[in-house]
């Protein structure tokens, strides 16, 4: 852990004389001195347009940014690098796959979403479902803070064109078996993963 540490310039700083202990990584996580160097190295070294320039820092850049589309595919085992997107965030991303998907819905169909999701994955379903005039499912978490994959599973009905839940909660930790979900319901279901949590924590 204290070798870990190292890696995070920030926790050298003292506050009031005393050492940072940071428990927010669920909400924002502090970069590594990795993440800073390779960000810093590339604005001072190949900052260009990238796709956009015909000059030897464009290329340089747009080669180390479609290198990095290879890295992100390796790291989600991902099939091809056409399935990296690079967004702003989990809210943007969020957004455009639900205003993509807006040409695909209409009237009656039923979105259905968890109590247990970040806020960033309510507000663009339910702006949609106002828009549209779709149904919004929101399966409610038990007393005890826990999400059943049954209620999930028996919510998704044929009239069910999106699920969009998350992998590994931000709040509670509880981990859903998204294979499984998936595997249950109408498999012309889309459904949308926020893996912002799990991408972190699990192997796959
Ligand atoms: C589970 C989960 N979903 C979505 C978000 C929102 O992510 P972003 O800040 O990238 O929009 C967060 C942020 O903490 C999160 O923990």
């Amino acid at each position: 852990m204290n070798n870990i540490k190292l890696d995070f310039p920030i926790l050298d700083k003292k506050i009031r004389d005393k050492a940072i202990t940071y428990l927010d990584s669920a909400a924002s996580t502090q970069k590594p001195k990795q993440v800073i160097n390779s960000i810093s190295e590339f604005l001072e070294n190949s900052y260009e347009n990238v796709h956009r320039g015909m000059n030897s820092l464009s290329i340089d850049a747009t080669d180390l940014y479609e290198k990095s589309r290879d890295v992100a595919k390796n790291f989600i085992n991902s099939n091809s690098t056409n399935e990296i997107i690079f967004t702003r965030g989990a809210t943007d991303s969020i957004n455009i796959i639900a205003n993509s998907l807006a040409e695909h819905l209409k009237e009656g169909d039923k979105i259905v979403v968890t109590e247990l999701e970040h806020h960033s994955n309510y507000l663009p379903w339910m702006n949609l479902c106002k828009k549209l005039g779709l149904e919004l499912k929101i399966i409610p978490i038990s007393k005890d803070g826990i999400l059943s994959e049954d209620d999930i599973i028996n919510n998704c009905d044929d009239s069910t064109k999106v699920l969009s839940l998350t992998h590994m909660s931000n709040v509670t930790g509880q981990i859903l078996d998204i294979k499984k979900i998936k595997k249950s319901i109408n498999k012309d279901t889309y459904v949308a993963v926020d893996g912002c949590q799990s991408i972190a924590h699990l192997k796959n």
